[in-house]
């Protein structure tokens, strides 16, 4: 943490806060500790997977309803992590229930097609203006699938991808995640880190690391092995280092210099997806790239990713050039949950609610931080949104580095202490549901002015 903004702050102030509301954490979990403790026997980190392990421990949840969340102790939680941004219809939707309710009393699985993997597949080409779409299980899967694509269809092996972008869990694109400073390289030259042990070196040699918001940089990356790279992939807006916005004319900026060096523009919108608009980023920022990834939010809450893009691209799976493949993919249920999630749930009004919630926390986030003279600054796009703990916008990883992750924590226990989960860590943002209602963000707020007072007292 930057000495001058903890001195601002009193760090001896916040370490106080933190101990106060770790004590106070600690004593409303109780059957979680218990359950955690008995889940470490025979899960390793005592979860299912290791994001889901975080300070101070994991809450295991009981049920979900509307906006809220339970517990197994009994705590009641609006909520802002929303399952990693998957449940922006919220819990346990009338729609969703009665859609896949109706659909496993009729069979879950055939590995045939259905009729809804074309409904659902001609939403998807209405709202992302792509004409062919695929379907996966999960965000890896569907950025995993859009690189190979490119591949095929460029004949190349290198891919260009963002400093801190995280794309999914597999091989290609594993690399410099958040790597740590003292082996990310120089901010001319970044260096491809792994982000976990176990992924082969000539794998990590074919990823080429540019900071996002930087087009000199990219074309750097372009120049180092020209010729070579089939594929820039890309969030629009990064979201898993808080949100961190394009600049005007970047992302446009982006799909040129890589058409120029013969390659292919991929956003992944597994997080933006439909969630900052109906046609997620692609809509908002009005730049077509030539392959989508999707997952989290388009499949209301069951396992479904899709991976689509122009027909010159995607016809290499039609002419048998590109395998795209996997036993679940377009599952009868999740195909049901989606189709319900797109044509019933997600509606223009939806799109609405999502942009009045947004502006009450921006509002109200805005005045916190302005009346207590707060070191931070909130970011909101419809459902999403976050509060980065530094006082000007950031742009890129190493702005992002210069964050206050204390504070992040500190927040996150404030939050959970007094009824609002947020998915942890600093890096993370909230998502909203269209069950969320004015009086559920407000909480949010009331909360954050809480720590502010207490900070600053
Ligand atoms: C931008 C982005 N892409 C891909 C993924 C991977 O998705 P999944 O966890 O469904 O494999 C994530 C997951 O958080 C993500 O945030």
């Amino acid at each position: 943490m930057p000495a001058s903004r903890t001195a601002q702050l009193s760090e001896s102030r916040v370490s106080d806060l933190i101990a106060r509301e770790e004590e106070r954490f600690r004593k409303a979990q109780p059957k979680s500790h218990e359950l955690w403790t008995e889940a470490r026997e025979v899960l390793p980190r005592g979860v299912p997977s290791s994001f889901q392990d975080a300070a101070p421990q994991p809450i295991f949840i009981e049920e979900g309803k509307g906006s809220r969340v339970w517990d197994v102790d009994g705590n009641e939680y609006v909520d802002f992590h929303n399952g990693f941004g998957v449940m922006v219809v919220g819990h346990a939707h009338p729609k969703v229930v009665a859609a896949v309710s109706a659909r496993i009393a009729r069979g879950s699985h055939f590995a045939q097609p259905v009729v809804d993997d074309i409904i659902v597949a001609r939403e998807l080409v209405r709202r992302f203006h792509q004409p062919l779409w695929r379907f996966t299980n999960s965000g890896t899967e569907s950025t995993l699938d859009a690189v190979r694509l490119a591949r095929g269809f460029t004949g190349r092996e290198r891919i260009i991808k963002m400093e801190a972008s995280y794309h999914g869990h597999h091989d290609t694109l594993m690399v410099s995640v958040e790597p740590h400073p003292d082996r990310m390289g120089s901010v001319d030259k970044p260096a491809s880190v792994p982000q976990t042990e176990g992924i082969p070196a000539s794998v990590m040699e074919l990823a080429t690391v540019v900071p996002f918001n930087d087009l000199p940089a990219l074309k750097r990356g372009f120049a180092s092995h020209p010729g070579e790279f089939a594929a820039v992939i890309v969030e629009p807006a990064m979201m898993n280092v808080g949100i961190v916005m394009p600049d005007t004319d970047y992302l446009e900026g982006v799909k040129e210099t890589a058409h120029k060096n013969g390659a292919l523009l991929i956003f992944d919108e597994v997080k933006t997806g439909v969630t900052v608009a109906s046609g997620g980023a692609t809509e908002r920022f009005g730049v077509t790239p030539d392959l989508i990834a999707l997952a989290k939010a388009i499949g209301g809450g069951l396992p479904c990713g899709a991976v689509g893009g122009r027909a010159d691209v995607m016809g290499l799976i039609d002419e048998k050039r590109v395998l795209q493949i996997g036993t679940f993919n377009g599952n009868p249920l999740t195909m049901a949950a989606s189709k319900a999630t797109l044509l019933e749930i997600l509606t223009p009004a939806a799109y609405a609610h999502f942009d009045a919630l947004s502006e009450t926390l921006q509002g109200g986030l805005d005045a916190v931080i302005a009346e207590h003279r707060l070191p931070f600054h909130a970011t909101t796009m419809a459902a999403r949104g976050s509060v980065t703990y530094h006082p000007t916008r950031i742009r890129n990883y190493r702005d992002y580095l210069e964050i206050d992750r204390t504070l992040a924590y500190l927040s996150w226990l404030y939050q959970c202490n007094r009824g609002v989960l947020m998915a942890p860590g600093a890096e993370e943002n909230w998502t909203l549901s269209v069950q969320h209602s004015v009086e559920d963000v407000g909480r949010y707020v009331e909360n954050f002015g809480e720590m502010a007072r207490d900070l600053r007292a």
